[in-house]
């Protein structure tokens, strides 16, 4: 069967860099362009680093408010006692701090179109008034009494499964039937196989023109681990790897014994039955794969524990090079402020998580915002845990 692609969906991949063939990638982008010209609310899913952010941008340039403003907000950066007054603005002397009057971004975009990222990260209160300004165009600034309207169209995206967020009380559910008005699935990138090493050469190829150097290539073998890994950090993982590959290699011709460096163990090759098709082993044999990789934790623990005491008793230099920046010295350096921890190593999450956010914090001088990009998770997240583990 030969696969139709409308000639539009083409010219959206073309004008927005999208790569791929994958016939849901191209069903997302068709529905996309019919729903863009209604005022229907939109909500798209799928993991994280699918590709979700330039929809909402398709929808917005492909209707009628595209000359209208096109505001996007991370819900789940937003600390939550700030929310409201950022989306709905508030007035002049309605809590500390508010010094003069602020218009929110519903105000701000009338007659555009707002993009909510990370909606699932909405708090409940905030979901009221969302819901209300969907339904009747009405909002109330924050300390405010008088009636406002705008018209706004949404655009929203999430990484959680939101009907699941309402069966378990966190998600209103009239909001999100309002929200999920039309529904974008994104595919992860381990079920577009095909497309993975289209992304790839397209990475590499704008690497390249970046850094003026040629672009990497992988060899049969290095593709087909490519394509079988797992990528849980879909599209901006093959983004990541293929940028570090192409700036710290050498050789611009990547084997598969270069590229697994580059690919995290427990995904591929040491635990091959992860990534193999045979699905009844898999599970039979998951227990196993857990003792393992706990087992082989516990031993490369074990090995950096021994060679921080090594450093720290001047046996060995300590070298650390910013990768990121290729062209950057390295910067040598003594650990001096780590304490040795003879006792029982402890391996559960949480102390490990504890101890990253204790870590990120003091790098960042206790600046949230940093810390919880360093960290890779939202602001709230981090006041969440900070909280949690009494890190105050
Ligand atoms: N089909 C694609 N073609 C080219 N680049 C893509 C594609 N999908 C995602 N990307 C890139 O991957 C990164 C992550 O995409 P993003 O839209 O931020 O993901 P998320 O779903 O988490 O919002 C971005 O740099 C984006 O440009
Ligand atoms: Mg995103």
């Amino acid at each position: 069967m030969i696969m139709l692609v409308k000639s539009d969906v083409q010219q959206v991949k073309q004008r927005y860099g999208i790569i791929g063939n994958n016939p849901a990638l191209n069903r997302a982008i068709d529905v996309a362009l019919q729903v863009a010209p209604t005022d229907l609310s939109v909500l798209i899913t799928g993991e994280s680093g699918v590709g979700k952010e330039t929809f909402p941008q398709i929808i917005h340039q492909h209707s009628p408010r595209k000359h209208g403003k096109y505001i996007a907000v991370n819900c789940g950066a937003i600390p939550e006692g700030t929310i409201d007054s950022e989306l709905f603005g508030h007035e002049k002397g309605s809590f500390t701090g508010a010094l003069t009057d602020r218009k929110g971004y519903f105000e701000e975009a009338d007659g555009g179109t707002v993009f909510l990222d990370e909606a699932g990260e909405l708090p409940i209160p905030t979901q009221a008034r969302l819901l209300r300004v969907l339904e009747t165009g009405e909002f109330i600034k924050v300390g405010a009494s008088k009636v406002l309207k705008t018209n706004v169209r949404i655009v929203a995206a999430t990484n959680v499964n939101l009907s699941q967020a309402v069966t378990e009380g966190k998600f209103r559910e009239d909001l999100y039937y309002r929200l999920n008005m039309v529904p974008i699935q994104m595919p992860p990138l381990r079920e577009r196989t095909d497309d993975i090493v289209l992304l790839f050469r397209k990475f590499a190829s704008d690497c390249a023109d970046k850094y003026r150097m040629p672009a990497i290539r992988l060899d049969d073998e290095a593709k087909q681990l490519l394509t079988a890994y797992r990528w849980p950090g879909n599209v901006r993982e093959l983004k990541n790897v293929t940028e570090r590959i192409s700036i710290i290699e050498e050789s611009r011709d990547i084997t598969a014994n270069i590229l697994r460096q580059y690919l995290p163990d427990l995904q591929v090759e040491k635990y091959p039955v992860l990534v193999k098709r045979d699905e009844q082993k898999l599970f039979n044999s998951e227990r196993e794969i857990l003792y393992q990789v706990l087992f082989d934790m516990r031993n490369d623990v074990n090995e950096l524990k021994k060679l921080v005491h090594e450093i720290m008793d001047g046996n060995l230099p300590v070298q650390v090079a910013d990768t990121a920046y290729p062209n950057a010295h390295p910067i040598h350096s003594t650990i001096q402020e780590v304490e040795p921890e003879e006792e029982d190593e402890t391996l559960s999450l949480e102390d490990v998580e504890r101890e990253m956010i204790c870590k990120a914090l003091e790098k960042h001088g206790g600046k949230r915002k940093n810390a919880a990009a360093d960290l890779k998770i939202s602001e709230r997240t981090l006041y969440r845990k900070i909280k949690e583990y009494n890190l105050e």
